[in-house]
């Protein structure tokens, strides 16, 4: 079984406990990990599963799938563009449920052409991190409230990537964040500043409400639609990387493994609260550099996406 930083043997068919009466909510489940942690949570009794997506036949195409082998589930898609924070609130808005046990924010894009959200941000960050953040926002006091419940394990998990190591040297750029960020190696950066903010935003979650138990995950390397759509040069890049890393691409279904063992499978007695995760239940907080640590830069993040959302709504 799992140990607290070692490599965990994981199946989630045996190791998940049964999730009977649980709400779950998972961004970004129409394609990829989303898809297939859904899949891997309704197996295990979830009683109710909200998911996001622009997608809404891949939506309906992933219920009518999950009904025809457990018809008591129940599933609710909400179409949501994550570039536009307003279409984000609308979606929060048809959350209905008065539980929340675990908030699986996974929706996320990769090395996309620079362009704007509609709210006029850096589209990456836009979509990795501004949009998950005023997801938390809303469904925090369901949350809250689930965790004064007996018995209860909430749970925050976020998709990061070793990518959040391509952050610029100030972490977030945050003086150009209302621009395209169209910079020589751009893509790397506006990717590695969205995912360095995931892991420090979940961190900081914990911080303020460590009720919740909250964790950043790296997947792995996985064949999903963010790597099979990358152009030649962006494939060698990612799988020259992760060849000298000695990481080796792997199938949605072992891809999904690292998220689904910190949302569901490990104990909470084996998690630590805020910590960021390489696959399978590797702690990996020592691996971090000094900004992704930063308590000042937390702060900053926290303080300049509170000011950015109640201006965009
Ligand atoms: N695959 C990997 O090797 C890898 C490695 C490291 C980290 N990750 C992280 O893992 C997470 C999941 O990635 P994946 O590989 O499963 O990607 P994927 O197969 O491309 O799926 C991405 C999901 O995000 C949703 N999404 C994308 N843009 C959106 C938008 N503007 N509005 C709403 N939803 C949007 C997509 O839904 P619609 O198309 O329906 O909108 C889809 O469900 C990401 O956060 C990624 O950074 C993946």
């Amino acid at each position: 079984m799992p140990s607290m930083t070692g490599f965990v043997d994981f199946n989630p068919e045996q190791d998940i406990p049964r999730l009977d009466g649980k709400v779950i909510f998972v961004t970004g489940g129409t394609a990829g990990l989303g898809k297939a942690s859904i899949q891997a949570l309704v197996k295990r009794g979830a009683s109710h599963v909200y998911f996001t997506g622009r997608n809404a036949e891949a939506g309906n195409t992933l219920i009518n799938e999950m009904k025809k082998t457990h018809p008591s589930v129940g599933l609710t898609f909400l179409e949501m563009d994550f570039l536009s924070l307003a279409s984000v609130k609308k979606g929060c808005d048809s959350f209905v449920h008065d539980r929340l046990d675990l908030l699986m924010c996974n929706a996320g894009i990769m090395f996309k052409p620079p362009a704007l959200s509609q709210d006029g941000y850096e589209a990456t960050f836009a979509t990795n991190h501004l949009a998950h953040a005023l997801i938390i926002k809303k469904l925090l006091p369901t949350l809250l409230k689930t965790a004064e419940t007996p018995n209860s394990d909430v749970r925050l998990i976020s998709l990061t990537s070793e990518g959040w190591a391509g952050h610029p040297k100030e972490g977030v750029n945050f003086s150009t964040l209302q621009t395209t960020q169209n910079a020589l190696f751009g893509k790397l950066t506006r990717y590695g500043q969205s995912k360095l903010a995931n892991i420090v935003y979940t961190a900081e979650v914990a911080r303020r409400h460590p009720q919740i138990m909250c964790a950043s995950v790296h997947p792995g390397v996985v064949k999903t639609d963010l790597v099979n759509n990358l152009s030649l040069s962006e494939k060698a890049l990612v799988y020259g990387a992760n060849w000298l890393m000695g990481v080796t691409l792997m199938e949605e279904d072992q891809g999904c493994l690292s998220q689904l063992w910190v949302a569901a499978g490990a104990r909470r007695d084996q998690l630590v609260n805020g910590a960021y995760y390489r696959p399978v239940g590797v702690q990996s907080n020592s691996g971090l550099d000094k900004i992704a640590t930063s308590q000042e830069f937390a702060t900053k993040l926290w303080t300049w996406t509170d000011d950015a959302l109640a201006k965009a709504l």
